[in-house]
């Protein structure tokens, strides 16, 4: 576990960043997903974008990707959460909304104190998108 008030990034955290998962290259093609959401940290200013697919009938994210112009915790961040909303054959929605920034943090084996508002973006993006897939279904 990282000591959050140094600022070392665990072995994990350098993983997610040098070998990024769910990273889409491009833009997305026409329907290939169901919905995105999109936020920026006022603490930063940097942006994150998330796109999520759904079964329909099981309500379990069958896949997810995601841009972001941030740093290397944002990256890691977004990499370690889509793995979580994707293993297993998906995460059912519903628990993937009780998933926290903290959660994330967890997985990632700590995050220092001062780059724990990058763990958020990717959080806040999902929820986005999952606002956006439940008003258009
Ligand atoms: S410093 Fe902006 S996301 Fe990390």
């Amino acid at each position: 576990m990282a000591d959050v008030d140094k600022w070392i990034y665990s072995a994990v955290v350098k993983d997610h960043f040098m070998h990024p998962r769910g990273f889409l290259m491009g833009e997305p093609k026409e329907g290939e997903f169901d919905a995105h959401g999109e936020v920026g940290s006022f603490a930063c200013g940097d942006i994150i974008k998330l796109w999520i697919k759904i079964d329909k009938k099981t309500e379990r994210i069958t896949d997810v990707k995601w841009q972001t112009w941030g740093c290397a915790t944002a990256i890691a961040s977004a990499s370690m959460f889509s793995e979580m909303l994707t293993e297993n054959e998906g995460m059912n929605i519903d628990e993937a909304m009780k998933i926290t920034p903290k959660d994330i943090a967890e997985k990632l084996g700590g995050l220092p104190a001062r780059k724990f508002h990058c763990s958020i973006l990717a959080d806040k993006a999902f929820k986005k998108a999952v606002e956006a897939y439940r008003l258009r279904s």
